[in-house]
Order: structure tokens, then C-alpha cells, then sequence
């Protein structure tokens, strides 16, 4: 099996537990909480009982102008988000961010600052370069991706017009210890895809943050900007408007019929997080789960070796391997068995991989840890 394949939730290799759910590691799209499901699941029929559900109604209609204000409202409440920032949510996933960014803001002639701390950064890079000049200003390949830049190392670049981060590398398994400090008169943009709202929001210095919906905040293909707002101007060159971000806060978001589904989904899982007390509470989630698996990996006796250095390890990816690889189809096909799907790493990293979005039940990192352990043992 391919790893492209062992990553996925496979119906008949994995044997969901007596609920009829499994503890699902995927790393986006990634579990959600049944209660977000099932809210959505009825508003699917019929939505606050108008006699339609949310994938029928108008996106300019007052019932949906009442959803997705309701969406950007829990949306700040959680993250704390003033009105100096504007929200947007925009279709083409993250990955849509990778070149609108540079499009709208890196001007011919000026460049961009992106340290490549693993794949979602090296794609960033590669679209960066298709718009302007991309300062590669540190390059993880030299460590493996196995950490971040530490304090000092990172050497910006003068008169650069921004820098490019992503705060949390989920292929890796790696996060900044504390965001990059940009040149003089440079502003700070990040990817924030796998750790939004997994943690409180800080958008101290940050004028321009992104992340894709799949992992902590519910669906595909949905993506949420916040942008500062004295950014929302003319972009640097002529672009159609589907690219404007200026274009994109002008029209509250519906330039053209949006995803109305995600927008509504975004709302109904920050209610969740605010019901569950909010972002303190989600890290203090993240924290725990994520020092579970941390624990067995220690205490395998070198059986399981952590891929991340440990003072950048992130809270929400937590990357590993076998010391003997040859058991990990194995350890693979026990997991799944035990009903704890989707632990095979990405293609580029090989081995296991447990995402542990807000989603994630403390009982999933634990009932993953006792099988780590059991298997250690049986096997080492
Ligand atoms: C950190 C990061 N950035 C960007 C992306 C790309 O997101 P999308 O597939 O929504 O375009 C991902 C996807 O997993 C990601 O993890």
C-alpha cells in the first residue's frame, strides 16, 4: 500500500470502535466534534426552521446574511479579532493564498522574505517565484525539517516588502517557538492552517494571517484571511478580481456564490470552541494530547523515535518513526484494528503521523499512546 493510501480512512481496513466511530489522526480534512455533525447534519433539512436547509438558500438572502455574520462573529470572538482587522472567507484553500498574496502586495522590483520550514512553505516559495523575487532566507532541507529557526539565525532582508511563515509545518511536525521578527518596515504574513485556534491568537506584528478550514476549523476548501485593514487597497498590479483581497472585503466575501456551506460549517465549530471555553482550553487539549504521545515515544525504550526537535515539536502533528521501519506496516494495521485511523505519515516523511486537531478527544491521544507501548513491547 502507498502512503498516500495507508493515510487515508478506509472503511474496510479500519475497525471503528463500539460508538461506530474511530479516533481519526488524519491531517486534514480531520475528525470533527459529533456535535458539529450532527448541528449541520440537521441544518442540512432544514435550516432554523424556514422549511430549506443551508445548501439551498440564496448567499445574498436575509437568512444567510444572519449565518455568516453570525460565522465572522463567533469567528473573532474566539480568536479576540478587532475591527482592525477585516475577515474574509475565501474559496481554493490555502494553498489560493500562495499566490494571491505575492499578487496583491510584492510589487516588481521589491521582494518577499520565506524561510522554507518544510513542504506547504516550499510550495509558497515556488508560486512566490512565479509573481516576484522570493528571498529563500532559511533553508530547513539543511536539517532535515527537523526544527525551526532558532533566535538570531534568521537573517532578513532589507527593504523586503514582507515575510512568510508558516507557524505550524503539519507535514513535519515543527512550530515557532515565537514568530520571525521581519526587516525594517516589512510586515509579517502567516500560514497559520494547522495551528489556528488550536492556541490563543496572537496578531501582535502580524498584518496578514491565513489558514485552510480541514484541521481545527471544519470543512475543505474554505479558507479564512485576516488581513489588517490599511492593507485592503489597489493591489500592486492588475489582477481579475476573484484575486483582489480589496475586492474580497468590498463584497463581504461574495464576489461570486460562495461556499455557503463552509461559511455556515467555520460558525457552527468557533461556537463549539467558544461552548468548550475557548482557546485556552483548546491548548491546554493540545498540550495534553500531544505530551501523551510524546510520553510513549520516551518511554518506548527507544523503540519509537520522534521526528521534530523537541523545543519546536508542535502541538497538533506529532511526527514518528520506528527505529526498525520494517515493523511500521505492522504497528500500521494493529492501529487500525484498535480503531485509530489514519496514522501513516505523508509521502515525503514516511512513517506515522498523529494530527490531534481541537477535534481530537483526550481519549483518542491516549488510546493511541497504550497501543504505541503495547506494541513496543511486544515487539522490541
Ligand atoms: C500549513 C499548511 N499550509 C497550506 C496547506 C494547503 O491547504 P489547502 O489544501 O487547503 O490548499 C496545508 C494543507 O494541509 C497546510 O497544512
Amino acid at each position: 500500500m502507498s502512503h498516500a493510501t495507508q493515510g487515508k480512512v478506509s472503511a474496510s481496513a479500519v475497525r471503528p470502535m463500539a460508538s461506530g466511530r474511530v479516533f481519526n489522526f488524519s491531517a486534514g480534512p480531520a475528525t470533527m466534534p459529533l456535535e458539529v455533525l450532527e448541528q449541520l447534519q440537521a441544518d442540512l433539512l432544514d435550516l432554523r426552521g424556514g422549511g430549506a436547509g443551508i445548501l439551498e438558500i440564496s448567499h445574498r438572502g436575509e437568512l444567510f446574511e444572519k449565518i455568516l455574520q453570525e460565522s465572522e462573529d463567533a469567528f473573532r470572538k474566539v480568536g479576540n479579532i478587532s475591527q482592525d482587522y477585516a475577515v474574509l472567507f475565501l474559496p481554493a484553500g490555502a494553498t489560493q493564498q500562495f499566490g494571491m498574496l505575492p499578487l496583491n502586495f510584492l510589487a516588481d522590483g521589491a521582494s518577499a522574505d520565506y524561510p522554507d520550514t518544510g513542504v506547504w512553505t516550499s510550495k509558497a516559495i515556488a508560486d512566490g517565484k512565479e509573481v516576484g523575487k522570493i528571498n529563500e532566507i532559511w533553508k530547513g532541507a539543511d536539517f532535515g525539517y527537523r526544527r525551526t529557526p532558532r533566535a538570531g539565525e534568521l537573517k532578513t532582508t532589507p527593504g523586503s516588502t514582507y515575510l512568510h511563515y508558516c507557524s505550524n509545518n503539519t507535514v513535519w511536525g515543527t512550530r515557532w517557538v515565537a514568530p520571525p521578527q521581519p526587516a525594517a518596515g516589512a510586515w509579517l504574513a502567516r500560514d497559520a492552517s494547522s495551528d489556528i485556534y488550536a492556541e490563543p491568537l496572537d496578531l501582535k506584528g502580524c498584518a496578514f494571517l491565513y489558514a485552510s478550514g480541514q484541521k481545527n476549523l471544519g470543512p475543505s476548501g474554505m479558507t479564512m484571511v485576516v488581513i489588517r485593514r490599511d492593507l485592503l487597497k489597489a493591489p500592486v498590479r492588475k489582477l481579475p478580481s476573484m484575486l483582489r483581497y480589496d475586492e474580497h472585503a468590498k463584497a463581504e466575501s461574495r464576489l461570486n456564490t460562495p461556499a455557503t456551506f463552509g461559511m455556515h460549517a467555520v460558525g457552527v465549530m468557533c461556537q463549539w470552541i467558544l461552548r468548550q471555553g475557548g482557546l485556552v482550553e483548546m491548548q491546554s487539549r493540545a498540550k495534553t494530547r500531544s505530551d501523551l504521545v510524546l510520553a510513549a515515544i520516551r518511554n518506548s525504550n527507544g523503540f519509537w523515535k520522534a521526528n521534530a526537535e523537541s523545543e519546536c515539536q508542535s502541538f497538533v502533528n506529532v511526527l514518528f518513526h520506528a527505529a526498525n521501519p520494517k515493523l511500521e506496516p505492522l504497528f500500521l494495521k494493529e492501529a487500525a484494528n484498535a480503531g485509530l485511523a489514519a496514522l501513516a505519515g505523508h509521502k515525503v516523511t514516511g512513517g506515522m503521523r498523529a494530527s490531534m486537531y481541537n477535534a481530537m478527544p483526550v481519549e483518542g491521544a491516549k488510546a493511541l499512546a497504550d497501543v504505541m507501548l503495547d506494541f513496543a513491547q511486544r515487539n522490541g
